[in-house]
């Protein structure tokens, strides 16, 4: 497994630039599904996910090739509507394949996906949204099987939660459904807006994404489309942090600092300095972070994949910090791995309690996720001594050159294909 190697005690300097969203890319890649032809998007990291996601499309008869950062998908005319417990297991966000199945092909065979390091994480607001719209499913030896005669029907699904998945998923089977899809408490994250924005470059209409009330009129045919990616808010996220942690002076650029909004504000109440322009923004680090609170809520609240990162900063702030983690049951497992760099955090339930400690320690320590891999690098940047990250493959899920863009900045990081 491979690992990354960081020597703490440098302030990381300089600028550095993120790439597309794998969170709305992997959501992009199931909707060209949805028309046969050759799609083309950009700005696309080549990261693992993508390549789990091109084997997925793959499996279903899809040809995909990432060239630099542009992504050609070529869907066929007739499709395998199946996605296997291997390829599922290797990626949970299959799951989104369900809706462009069951609008393209009437059909979908899509193993049901189980837990992961983040908890029970439950699709029952994808298929209750599905069946509302007449599709009908059968667990059949760990294979959720969808069907639904003729087309899907537009109707109004209400979700009990605004859950990103089950809104992409009810957008996505909407475009070519009969009549109107109405979403109420939809999710209001950028990478829907984004998908929308890429959906009605295909022919769909679309009103309202982004906010919690979307409106899909269905359409009989969707194009093949050229589409780039808005850029990663989490991987932008993920280095205005490696600046804060280390107290040093990071511009981050192809970025959209408006949709890190909570995380920046809570950023400066730890005593950074953050300016932010059209695409860019700059973040100095204070000497010593200060404690804040915080809770992870979806989108415009603090994401809660920038929860582990942002505990990697304040174990060292100065007093102690309460956060509430209010989206994944298990997402605090990463917290023994701080513990072992000399952390001092406590968890109860879906609470942490973090008493900023003067220094950490690097240690070898293991990723859980990818978010939680990241954290610990940006850990291992300010502790004293050599941190080693394994199980790094998880951070290459979500981070193009993770380490190498870190050491460009000054840090000693170094990626170890072990
Ligand atoms: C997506 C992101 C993930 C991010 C999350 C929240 C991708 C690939 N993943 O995940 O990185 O952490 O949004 O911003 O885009 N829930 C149910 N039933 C459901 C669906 C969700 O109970 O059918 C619950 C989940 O357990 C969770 C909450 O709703 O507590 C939010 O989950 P959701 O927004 O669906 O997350 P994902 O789309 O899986």
């Amino acid at each position: 497994m491979p690992a990354i190697v960081v020597e703490g005690g440098r302030p990381l300097r300089g600028t550095v630039g993120v790439l597309g969203a794998k969170n709305a890319v992997l959501k992009e890649m199931a909707a060209t599904l949805l028309a046969p032809g050759r799609h083309i998007i950009s700005n696309v990291p080549a990261i693992l996910d993508v390549e789990l996601m091109g084997r997925v499309l793959g499996h279903m008869g899809a040809h995909t090739k990432l060239d630099g950062h542009e992504l050609s998908v070529v869907i066929p005319d007739s499709l395998d509507p199946e996605a296997p417990i291997e390829l599922v297991r290797a990626m949970r966000a299959s799951i989104i394949v369900l809706g462009p199945l069951l609008a393209r092909c009437g059909e979908a065979r899509v193993a049901l996906p189980g837990g992961d390091d983040l908890g029970a994480r439950p699709i029952d607001f994808h298929l209750g949204g599905l069946e509302q719209m007449g599709a009908h499913f059968e667990l059949v030896h760990g294979v959720l099987v969808g069907k639904c005669e003729g087309k899907l029907r537009g109707t109004e699904v209400e979700l009990p939660f605004p859950s990103v998945g089950a809104t992409e998923n009810m957008l996505l089977a909407g475009t070519l459904a009969d009549g109107e899809t109405v979403i109420i408490n939809a999710a209001r994250e950028p990478e829907i807006e984004d998908l929308a924005s890429m959906l009605c470059s295909m022919g769909a209409h679309i009103e309202g994404a982004g906010s919690a009330i979307i409106r899909i009129t269905g359409v009989e045919n969707l194009e093949p489309v050229r589409h780039g990616v808005i850029p990663d808010r989490l991987e932008a996220g993920t280095y205005a942090i490696a600046g804060a942690i280390t107290g040093g002076d990071i511009t981050v650029t192809s970025c959209v600092p408006s949709h890190l909004r909570m995380e920046l504000l809570k950023l400066e109440e730890t005593g950074c300095e953050v300016e932010r322009g059209e695409g860019w923004m700059r973040i100095q680090g204070p000497e010593r972070p200060k404690a804040v609170d915080f809770a992870t809520l979806p989108f415009p609240g603090f994401h809660t994949d920038m929860h582990p990162q942002m505990v990697a900063l304040l174990s060292v702030a100065d007093g102690t910090s309460v956060i509430t983690e209010n989206l994944y049951d298990a997402r605090f497992r990463y917290v023994g791995e701080l513990l072992r760099m000399g952390a001092d955090i406590t968890t109860e339930w879906q609470h942490a309690v973090i008493r900023g400690v003067e220094r950490l320690s690097g240690a070898p320590v293991l990723a859980h996720d990818i978010r939680a891999g990241a954290a610990l690098v940006l850990a291992g940047l300010r502790a004293d001594g050599v941190t080693v990250v394994g199980d790094a493959h998880h951070i290459d899920r979500g981070y193009e050159g993770f380490a190498s863009k870190l050491a460009a900045l000054g840090g000693a990081v170094e990626h170890r294909a072990e």
